[in-house]
C-alpha cells in the first residue's frame, strides 16, 4: 500500500510548532519543590543549591552566595561593601538586616567641594575618598550567628576554591572588564588579577590569589579577618598611600544593625522591604498605594494611559525621597507618616488621567545619569519554609576602581551615595538634601529593595534588584506584572520596564517598550523620553499556586535561578 505524504506534510508542521512553542515556555520556567537561588551567576546560585541539598538553610546559602559573588561577580558581588538583607523565618517572623557602609569616622559635609563651593569631578566616585567602610563581612558573620545552621568553614569553602583555582569568564564578564581595564589601571598596580595583559575572552580563566587569601582570613577568623589582624593592615596600607581616610578604629567599630522591615499592604498582600538607611521600602509601599488607589490595572500594560499613570506616582515619590529620607541613627525618619493612607490619600490626588504633572511642580536641574548602576540583588528559599531577599553592592560597576593591595578585593564608592551638596546629583541623578548629608560615622541614603511578599500571610513572592535608582521602580512594576497582570514570574521579570524619579523630568524607558504612537502621544501630554538598553537585573522566586517555587532569573544579565 503506497501512502501520499504530501497530506501530512501541514499537520506534521502544525504539530511541530506547538512542541516547540510549549517547550520553550516550559523551558523558561525554573520550578522547583524544595528549593531554589536566583543570583546574578551560574556559579553562585549553584553553590547555594549545593549548600541548600547539603541540609542548610535559606541564610547558610544567603552567606555563601554573598561571598561566592564577592569571586565570581566582581563588579559588584563584594566584600568590600555593604548591602540589605529582608527575611522571612517559615513561622512567619520577618526582620531585617542593614550592613550598608558608614561614612568614615573624619568625614565631612564639605569634603568633596572646592574652596569656591563647587563639586570635585569624580572624587566621591573614583579611587580612596570615595569609600565607606564596608559592611558586609560583619552582616554575613550577624546573620549566620542568628540564622545559621551549617559549620562556617564550609559556607566559605566554594569561595575560596573559587577564587585560588580559578573560574571561566562569561562573555558579558570579559566584555566588562575589558571595558573598566583603563580606569582599573588609572588606580592599581597592572598585576592585579582584574588586568589582563591581552583582552579578556569568554571562557579565560580569573584566578584570584589574593582574594582567596583574604576570604581564607575570613573563614579562620570570621570578622576578625577582616576588621582586624592582616586584611585590616593591608586596607589601611592601601588607603594611607592613596590618601584615604579610613583608620583601624573605624574598621574596629563597624557593625551591622537589625532592622524593623518597612511593612506595607496592597491589595490584601503584605509587602515586607526595606527601611531607612534604604528608601526603598517607604518609596515602594507609597507607589503601590498610589497604584491601588488610581487602579492603574484597570490600563493595559505599558500602555500610555499606564505609563502615564505609573510614572506620575513614581516622580511624586521620588521627592519625598530627596527631602526626607537618610540615616535613622542620624534623624528622625518620618516612616510611619509617610506610609500611611492619610498622607497617601493627599500626596496622590493631584493625578488625572489626562494632565502631566505642570513642570512648575519640578525642581530645576539639569541631571544625567552617566555611569552604569551597579549592585547586585539573589533571592533563596529552602525546604524549611525560610526565604531570604538580599541586595549588595560597592554601588557603581567595580565600586571606587580601587582594589586592595594585597587583599585582591575592591572598594565600593558608596559615598557618592550621601548628598555631597545640596541639589547636586548623585551618579544616579538623584539629589538630596539635609537628611542625606555627610557625617562621620553615618550610613548613606540607599535605593536598595531586598522585598517580600505575602498573600493571605503565606509567602507568595521574592524579589529584588540592582539598578540604583531604578530599582524600586523595577521591584514595583513587577510586583504590579505578577499581582495585577497575572505574569508568571520569569515573565514579571522580562517585561520591559520604565522609570521616573521626579528629577530629571524624563520616563527612562527600556528600548522597544512601546511602538511610536504611544511615545508620540505621551510627548504631546509634556512627558520626557530617555532610552535605554535595559533596566536592572531582576532575581526572583514565586511559589506558585500548586506550591512550587517558580525562577524568574534577568536574561538582561547572565542571572540564573537554580532549585532542586
Ligand atoms: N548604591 C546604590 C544604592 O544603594 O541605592
Amino acid at each position: 500500500m503506497q501512502y501520499n505524504f504530501k497530506y501530512l506534510i501541514i499537520p506534521i508542521m502544525i504539530i511541530s510548532i506547538f512542541f516547540l512553542y510549549s517547550c520553550n515556555n516550559t523551558d523558561k520556567l525554573v520550578l522547583a519543590d524544595n528549593g531554589m537561588v536566583s543570583s546574578a551567576h551560574p556559579l553562585a546560585s549553584q553553590v547555594g543549591v549545593d549548600i541548600l541539598k547539603d541540609g542548610g538553610n535559606a541564610f547558610d546559602a544567603a552567606v555563601a552566595v554573598h561571598f561566592a559573588l564577592s569571586v565570581v561577580y566582581p563588579n559588584a558581588g563584594n566584600i568590600g561593601g555593604g548591602g540589605f538583607a529582608v527575611y522571612r523565618l517559615n513561622d512567619g517572623t520577618v526582620g531585617s538586616l542593614d550592613f550598608r557602609e558608614k561614612a568614615p569616622s573624619s568625614s565631612s559635609r564639605n569634603m568633596y567641594l572646592d574652596e569656591n563651593n563647587e563639586v570635585y569631578k569624580n572624587k566621591s566616585k573614583l579611587g580612596h575618598l570615595a569609600s565607606g567602610i564596608p559592611g558586609s563581612v560583619d552582616g554575613m558573620v550577624k546573620l549566620h550567628d542568628k540564622f545559621g545552621s551549617i559549620d562556617w568553614k564550609l559556607i566559605l569553602e566554594p569561595s575560596i576554591k573559587l577564587s585560588n583555582d580559578g573560574f571561566q569568564l562569561t562573555k558579558k564578564q570579559a566584555i566588562s572588564l575589558n571595558s573598566v581595564k583603563e580606569s582599573l589601571l588609572k588606580l592599581n598596580d597592572s598585576k592585579i588579577s582584574l588586568i589582563n595583559d591581552t583582552k579578556w575572552k569568554e571562557n579565560d580563566l580569573l584566578i584570584q590569589k589574593n582574594l582567596s587569601k583574604t576570604l581564607k582570613r575570613i573563614q579562620i577568623s570570621k570578622r576578625d579577618g577582616f576588621y582586624s589582624g592582616k586584611t585590616a593592615e593591608l586596607l589601611i596600607k592601601e588607603m594611607n598611600e592613596g590618601n584615604g581616610i579610613f583608620t583601624l578604629e573605624d574598621l574596629k567599630n563597624y557593625s551591622s544593625i537589625w532592622r524593623k522591615p518597612i511593612i506595607g499592604n496592597y491589595k490584601n498582600h503584605n509587602i515586607i522591604s526595606m527601611g531607612p538607611p534604604s528608601s526603598g521600602g517607604i518609596a515602594l509601599v507609597q507607589m503601590l498605594n498610589g497604584a491601588e488607589k488610581l487602579n492603574v490595572n484597570n490600563y493595559e500594560h505599558n500602555s500610555k494611559d499606564y505609563i502615564h499613570m505609573i510614572t506620575e506616582i513614581e516622580s511624586r515619590v521620588y521627592a519625598d525621597r530627596a527631602t526626607y529620607l537618610g540615616d535613622p541613627d542620624f534623624l528622625e525618619v518620618p516612616s510611619k507618616t509617610l506610609i500611611s493612607n492619610k498622607y497617601l490619600e493627599n500626596k496622590f490626588s493631584s493625578i488625572t488621567l489626562n494632565n502631566k504633572t505642570p513642570s512648575s511642580d519640578i525642581k530645576e536641574g539639569k541631571i544625567e545619569i552617566n555611569e552604569t548602576e551597579e549592585t547586585t540583588h539573589f533571592s533563596i528559599v529552602d525546604k524549611f519554609g525560610n526565604a531570604i531577599s538580599l541586595t549588595t553592592t560597592i554601588n557603581g560597576s567595580y565600586g571606587s576602581k580601587v582594589v586592595v593591595d594585597g587583599a585582591g578585593f575592591l572598594l565600593n564608592n558608596e559615598m557618592d551615595d550621601f548628598s555631597i551638596k545640596p541639589g547636586f546629583p548623585n551618579m544616579f541623578g538623584l539629589t538630596g538634601g539635609e537628611a542625606n548629608a555627610i557625617e562621620g560615622n553615618k550610613r548613606m541614603l540607599s535605593s536598595m529593595s531586598p522585598t517580600i511578599v505575602e498573600k493571605e500571610d503565606e509567602l507568595l513572592m521574592v524579589l529584588g534588584t540592582p539598578g540604583g535608582s531604578t530599582i524600586i521602580t523595577s521591584v514595583f512594576q513587577t510586583i504590579l506584572n505578577v499581582i495585577d497582570y497575572n505574569m508568571n514570574m520569569q515573565e514579571a521579570v522580562d517585561a520591559k520596564k520604565f522609570h521616573h524619579q521626579w528629577l530629571p523630568d524624563a520616563i527612562i524607558i527600556e528600548e522597544n517598550t512601546i511602538n511610536n504612537n504611544i511615545k508620540n502621544s505621551l510627548i504631546e501630554m509634556g512627558h520626557n523620553f530617555k532610552e535605554r538598553s535595559s533596566i536592572g537585573r531582576m532575581d526572583c522566586i514565586l511559589v506558585n499556586e500548586s506550591g512550587k517555587f517558580e525562577g524568574g532569573s534577568d536574561k538582561r544579565g547572565d542571572n540564573i535561578a537554580i532549585g532542586y
